[in-house]
């Protein structure tokens, strides 16, 4: 059997500890043999716990040839120096997501990985693998249901790190959902608008809110992230006749509730225009 892949990780914060903790406990062919982190108090502290050799720096690291292959946990910022650099060392790198925070910093990473002419890099985006998604992957192929025309999604954190700022509602947590969506409904997109919901009173200064409502949408069907409940009963009300609707051919769309709202006809038509089918 051929020996361990050894691995080295850049960055051992939350996430670098989890996959140092998974690889060299739970998994098997590799092991975290070595690691670098910006906190050199830090990172030692961790080296020593699972018995890493420390590097001051990715460069290092990278350099040392006591690695076959890079992980990068580092801050988002630095992402694309560090892929750049196992990149250039011939090193196969999985980078946690985002690849990089801009799409031409992602697109220099492509181009370099395309000019070495084999595929090196690949990016921390792991819901496809997650047995929920794939579950939900399985009924929408299924038909059980009908074409999905709208899903909503949901991003919930307990808590975000202090260094946590808007930008990064979608740099670095809508990015799921760009990600996966594509692959959950088998459909690129169209387009992709944010829209910036009012500051709560409770939203720290750093931030103008971190939750926004972002639609997507792509060809005809409308994706909407909600990441609070809608709380209006009537919009609530809409969007399950308006889902009810759309459930055809493969099941008939019940008959019309009772309702005591005597404008809904026309505030279904305002909502079915502000879906962009
Ligand atoms: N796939 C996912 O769902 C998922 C989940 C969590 C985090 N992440 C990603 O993983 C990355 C790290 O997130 P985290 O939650 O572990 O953050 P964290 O702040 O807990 O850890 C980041 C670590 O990187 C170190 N670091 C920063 N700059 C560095 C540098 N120049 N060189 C070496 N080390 C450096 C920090 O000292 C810290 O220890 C982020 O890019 C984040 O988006 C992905």
């Amino acid at each position: 059997m051929s020996a361990d892949l050894r691995i080295g990780i850049a960055g051992t914060g939350a996430i670098g500890k989890t996959h140092i903790e998974r690889i060299n406990t739970r998994l098997r062919g590799g092991k975290v043999v070595a690691a670098t982190d910006a906190s050199p108090t830090f990172g030692k502290a961790t080296a020593e716990q699972y018995n890493l050799e420390f590097f001051p720096d990715c460069d290092s690291l990278v350099a040392s040839k006591k690695i076959d292959a890079l992980i990068v946990t580092a801050a988002d910022d630095d992402h694309e120096r560090f892929v750049t650099s196992a990149l250039k060392a011939n090193l196969p790198v999985f980078c946690e997501k985002p690849l990089a925070p801009t799409a031409d910093a992602c697109k220099r990473i492509i181009d370099l990985e395309t000019s070495i002419g084999k595929r090196l890099v690949q990016v921390g985006f792991m819901r496809r693998y997650d047995p929920g998604y794939r579950e939900l992957k399985r009924l929408v192929d299924s038909g059980e249901f009908g074409a999905p025309l709208m899903l909503h999604c949901a991003h919930r954190n307990f808590s975000v790190a202090d260094n946590y700022t808007t930008p990064m509602a979608i740099t670095s947590t809508l990015i799921h959902e760009i990600d996966v969506l594509r692959w959950l409904v088998g459909e690129d997109y169209a387009t992709v608008e944010i829209q910036q919901t009012r500051p709560r009173q409770s939203a720290r200064s750093a931030n103008h809110d971190p939750h926004k409502r972002q639609r997507h949408t792509h060809g005809r069907r409308s994706t909407r992230d909600k990441p609070h409940r809608l709380r209006h009963p009537v919009r609530s009300l809409l969007r399950r006749r308006i889902l009810e609707t759309a459930r055809t051919p493969h099941r008939p769309a019940p008959p019309p509730r009772a309702t005591r709202n005597a404008n809904l006809p026309r505030l279904v038509g305002t909502f079915r225009r502000s879906v962009q089918y």
